[in-house]
């Protein structure tokens, strides 16, 4: 068993596609063990995604991010990290798979509708930044 942290971006949460999207993940075997909905404030937003901040994209990211609420979530299953990357499908929407969630609802390739960690590593520090031991059992 493995977990992974997932965002539903606010580009999704305005279309309502919460539910939609949870349905993808459960369908592909993924259980969510944890979720809540919560606005980011500039410092979350900038601290989240630290590790793209000399990007030239990065402070329309933050403004994305911080624009509107957004669905935290941790999921758990076999290869949850990888499974959950491939039902995303590729960060732009115009590479992505059919059928992936990105193919599906993303915008383009900020307002990607979904985030998902990308090593178990990254996984467990995303996980530990929105979610307290006691939220996870
Ligand atoms: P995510 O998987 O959450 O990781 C970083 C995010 O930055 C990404 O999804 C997109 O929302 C955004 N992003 C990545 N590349 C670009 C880009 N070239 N232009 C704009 N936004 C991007």
């Amino acid at each position: 068993m493995e977990r992974t942290f997932s965002i539903i971006k606010p580009d999704a949460t305005k279309r309502n596609l919460v539910d939609p999207i949870n349905q993808i993940i459960e369908k592909n075997d993924l259980k969510i063990i944890a979720s809540k909905s919560l606005k980011l404030n500039k410092e979350q937003a900038e601290g989240f995604y630290k590790v793209h901040k000399e990007r030239p994209f990065f402070s329309s990211l933050v403004e994305f991010m911080t624009s509107g609420p957004v669905q935290v979530q941790v999921l758990e299953g076999d290869n949850a990290v990888s499974k959950y990357r491939e039902i995303m499908g590729a960060t732009n929407p115009k590479e992505a798979e059919d059928n992936t969630i990105r193919k599906l609802y993303a915008e383009n390739i900020e307002a990607n509708s979904v985030h998902g960690s990308d090593s178990k590593e990254n996984a467990e520090t995303e996980i530990a930044f929105f979610f307290s031991v006691s939220e996870l059992l």
